[in-house]
């Protein structure tokens, strides 16, 4: 009889949709068999309101502890309160890549067919560092901190990605024609990597003409690798190309550990009611399995998944359906089988 490891795996379930999409989550990985024991810590909005700080201690201790994490999204006040938990994370835990792809799926209609691009995201510094100053009551200034080492582990981190995965081009994306000393630097950094490979292809492209093309011609894009900021913003674009935040995976990653979550965040709006989506979480736990090694599981998930979005019978609103949460978690089990 097969013997099946038991891996210890940090769960943090996050605000708004967060608990609903992780319930569906969790539900479908126990059903694929993968043996997972859940170490779940909370952190962020809710916790915070229990009185506790928004990143508490334990949370990080049990995912040095354990290596890897499944987290769905947490609340960040906007433009007031504690500073974001995501960002404290990736920083606490240097978590430098962030790494989200998006590729066309199954079933799901968008104006492109052939969108497969993987966006890299530098994930500790630029104007996430947090360095702001108020200077008196109508200025404040922000710094964006980019350094030479940050940028050339990135870039390097792309590089090998691409590699490892048969990529043929890496693009350097910045606003180096204005910010000229910080990306800049980002960008001396990204040449200088680039000739250590010479079988991928470099190249290099302003922010603004990125988005430009993005919605115009995706699919001339491979990998793209850029500064925190800009990643952001252009994941979120990059995820409308296959369907929406819905669906659109992420994982951030260091030397020691692994954080998998969705690019959406808590969705306050459609909290509670049992509408959310949950295959951005879904998706970045296939790659968490893969990522424990369980590659036979990790596809088997997949073509339930797949399957579920191709016959288009059972999605969610956000996909055009009219399904629960839970409705559509229950035909993704049953499609395991
Ligand atoms: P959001 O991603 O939560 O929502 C944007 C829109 O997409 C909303 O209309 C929402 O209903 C929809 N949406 C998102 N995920 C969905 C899903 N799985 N299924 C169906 N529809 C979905 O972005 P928003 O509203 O800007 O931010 C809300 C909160 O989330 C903020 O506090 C923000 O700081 C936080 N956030 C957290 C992240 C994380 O924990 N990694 C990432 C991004 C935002």
């Amino acid at each position: 009889m097969e013997i099946l490891t038991l891996y210890n795996v940090t769960l943090i379930n996050g605000d708004g949709i967060g608990p609903e999409i992780t319930d569906a989550v969790v539900k479908i990985l126990e059903a694929s068999g993968v043996k997972i024991n859940w170490d779940l810590q909370t952190a962020g909005a809710d916790v915070v309101a229990a009185g506790d700080v928004p990143l508490p201690n334990r949370v990080i201790e049990s995912i040095k502890k354990n290596k890897v994490a499944l987290k769905a999204p947490v609340t960040t006040p906007i433009g007031k309160g504690f500073r974001s938990v995501n960002v404290q994370l990736r920083r606490e835990l240097d978590l430098f890549a962030n790494l989200r792809p998006s590729k066309n799926l199954p079933g799901i209609k968008t104006p492109f067919n052939d969108v497969d691009l993987i966006v890299v995201r530098e994930n500790t510094e630029d104007l996430y560092a947090g360095i702001e100053n108020k200077i008196n009551e109508d200025r404040v200034e922000g710094i964006k901190l980019i350094t030479r080492q940050g940028s050339t582990r990135i870039c390097k981190w792309a590089f090998e990605y691409a590699v490892k995965h048969n990529r043929s081009e890496v693009c350097a994306v910045t606003k180096a024609n204005i910010c000229k000393l910080s990306d800049g630097l980002f960008l001396e950094c990204f040449r200088e990597v680039s000739k250590e490979y010479p079988n991928i292809t470099p190249r290099e492209i302003l922010v603004d003409n990125l988005c430009m093309q993005l919605v115009q011609n995706p699919s001339q894009f491979d990998v793209l690798v850029l500064p925190n900021l800009y990643g952001d913003i252009v994941s979120d674009l990059c995820a409308g190309l296959i369907g929406g935040l819905g669906v659109a995976q992420g994982a951030n990653i260091g030397l020691d550990c692994a954080v998998f979550e969705p690019v959406h965040g808590s969705a306050p709006d459609i909290k509670g009611k049992n509408i959310a989506n949950p295959t951005a979480l879904l998706l970045s736990a296939i790659e968490m399995v893969k990522h424990l090694g369980e590659f036979e599981i990790a596809q088997k998930i997949q073509n339930a998944l797949f399957k579920t979005l191709r016959e288009g019978k059972v999605l969610t609103c956000d996909l055009g359906g009219s399904a629960k949460t839970t409705e559509f978690r229950d035909e993704i089990i049953k499609n395991l089988s």
